[in-house]
């Protein structure tokens, strides 16, 4: 690994300002420095670049590339990558360029033809751009022309990774922009109440948002047009708040679509109530290729508490508040509105880390030999979908992948359904269905089981071995049905129901029994002993479960 560490010399320079590789022989891979201002991103990691090297790739990175993502020039080195002094040694010593922002007309200018380009492109939206690279004979991938319904590319799904870190940090902005705790705190200095948190388009960056602030402790409301996220919403510990009124809102692919004017009438005077009554709304909502949509009006703002805080996270795509200033934070009506539009660059080295794996596993998808060769296989639906331009061919836009993993609107957004699942484990209720045969065969056998003990037993045992068979089976389902942070109030409380059989003592003391079927005087001391036994197993459990209980209310 240490092999690159020394290799920091003329020499090395003068390698990667050489001519490319000549083909089949082990490709350079290139890391540039981001040069679009404020970026802190790196299109690599140490970390990653140990995988590249051991996928046979060697890896040159710009010198001090990483150093705003904390990735310094050593790290690099000692992972085995080399360091080009200068970008226009590494981009003319690279076959490959990993990048994160699409490279700026200088940087198009450094490309020669047949090297390929990795990193976002936004090929709708940059049309010259595409010109220029096409005019350059290069190979580009877009990562962000991903078909994102392929769960083979999930691993590989940039847009997700970075959103997902976007819909975190616009937590901490609003946090660290709010004067209160976000969860509530009963104190010797007096009791705090939760704040209330109002997200605003539940996409992976809504998600990711409603699970950070939910974990902060906060109550968190969310809204959206797509339906089908309301149990996503729910599963990281929102509430989903419906608008009044009747419309699909899925606009195909797992986006949205504009909604009609009866709608959006509904959907403002649904907002303008949460308005007053939250302390923070974090917006992202965004239909694809469209300015985002007005969601809270300047009312709206004006009837915010004071101190309340609004993170615009569509601020690019113009804004989902009417106030919102791209860029930057403003306060207006007493209420901070936060429209930063680099959110996911400022925790460079959490998105520069998941960028790079993204990267990673793109490239052992185009390098399936291992041989340090990359292969833009255009049979392939993921690959296909995300070359944008193939040889100075513009490849752009790609037809619909042949075959979707799942249906559209329940794989729009795999990652934070995954992590939704992952987080709650058998306790959110998403136990996997049993497959049929697997379930009959246990029928059966229980059946079989149940016939032979039923033929031999005496029935005063078989009444007593079904009610066993029946409670375990209840028992069961619903303690499956629990989530896991509620079984220890789930255990007290059944241990205080179990401890009715305080019922049976209380029948061996019983006064009023006749004297002939009176017991004698050793069972009634047992009896009592029982009673008290059982009366602190009954008032403690249900007073275990009341302080467990407290904890969870808001
Ligand atoms: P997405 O497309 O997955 O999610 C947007 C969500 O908004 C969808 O669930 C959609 O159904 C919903 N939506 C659309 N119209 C709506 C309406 N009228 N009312 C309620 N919900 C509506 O996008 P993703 O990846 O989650 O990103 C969300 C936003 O965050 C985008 O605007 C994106 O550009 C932005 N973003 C901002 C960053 C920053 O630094 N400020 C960084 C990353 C993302």
């Amino acid at each position: 690994m240490q092999a690159g560490a020394t290799t920091q010399d003329a020499s090395d320079k003068s390698a990667l300002a050489s001519a490319p590789s000549p083909a089949q022989t082990a490709q350079r891979i290139g890391v540039p420095r981001e040069i679009f201002p404020g970026e802190k991103r790196v299109a690599t990691v140490p970390e990653a670049v140990e995988k590249l090297i051991k996928l046979g790739f060697s890896v040159a990175v710009e010198a001090g590339a990483g150093d705003a993502a904390n990735c310094s020039d050593d790290t690099y080195r000692a992972a085995g990558a080399t360091v080009a002094e200068s970008a226009a040694a590494l981009w003319s010593g690279s076959d490959i360029v990993f990048k994160v922002r699409p490279p700026s007309a200088d940087e198009v200018a450094q490309m020669r033809a047949g090297q390929v380009l990795i990193g976002f492109i936004w090929p709708a939206q940059n049309p010259d751009l595409m010109q220029q690279l096409s005019a350059k004979k290069v190979t580009v991938l877009a990562i962000d022309a991903l078909p994102r319904m392929l769960s083979r590319a999930q691993k590989m799904d940039a847009l997700t990774s970075q959103a997902g870190v976007a819909g975190y940090r616009a937590v901490i902005e609003a946090a660290n922009a709010f004067g209160r705790f976000f969860n509530g705190q009963i104190t010797a200095a007096g009791k705090v109440p939760p704040a209330k948190v109002f997200i605003a388009g539940a996409g992976v960056a809504g998600l990711a948002a409603i699970g950070t602030a939910a974990g902060l402790g906060a109550i968190v409301r969310a809204n959206d047009t797509r339906a089908e996220v309301a149990d996503q919403v729910v599963s990281l510990g929102g509430e989903f708040v419906k608008v009044d009124y009747e419309e699909e809102g899925s606009g195909g692919g797992g986006y949205a679509k504009v909604m009609s004017e009866g709608f959006q009438q509904a959907q403002r005077a649904m907002y303008a109530k949460q308005a007053r009554e939250v302390d923070i709304i974090i917006t992202t909502a965004l239909i694809p290729g469209k300015p985002a949509p007005k969601l809270i009006t300047a009312e709206m703002v004006q009837s915010m508490k004071p101190g309340s805080v609004i993170v615009d996270m569509a601020a690019e795509q113009g804004g989902n508040c009417e106030l919102t200033e791209p860029g930057q934070v403003v306060v207006k009506h007493g209420v901070t509105i936060v429209g930063y539009t680099d959110l996911v660059s400022r925790l460079a080295k959490q998105s520069s880390t998941l960028y790079a794996t993204n990267l990673f596993r793109l490239t052992e998808e185009l390098c399936k030999t291992k041989d340090g060769v990359v292969n833009v296989n255009m049979e392939d639906d993921a690959i296909r979908g995300l070359t944008v331009i193939k040889n100075g061919e513009v490849t752009w836009p790609a037809p619909a992948p042949k075959q979707a993993a799942a249906p559209a609107p329940a794989a729009a957004k795999p990652a934070a359904a995954a992590a939704a699942k992952k987080g709650h484990g058998h306790g959110g209720g998403e136990a996997e269905p049993m497959a049929g045969s697997k379930l009959a065969i246990m029928f059966g056998v229980a059946a079989a089981l149940f016939w032979l003990i039923g033929s031999s037993a005496p029935p005063a045992f078989l009444s007593h071995f079904t009610v066993f068979v029946l409670a375990c089976f209840v028992g069961y389902m619903v303690v499956w049905n629990v989530k896991p942070a509620l079984h220890t109030p789930l255990m007290s409380v059944t241990n205080a129901i179990s401890s009715i059989i305080a019922i049976g003592a209380l029948v061996q003391v019983s006064p009023w029994a006749n004297a002939a079927d009176r017991p004698n005087d050793l069972i009634s001391w047992v009896a009592a002993a029982a009673i008290v036994l059982t009366a602190i197993n009954m008032f403690g459990g249900f007073a275990v479960t009341q302080r467990m209980l407290a904890m969870f209310r808001k």
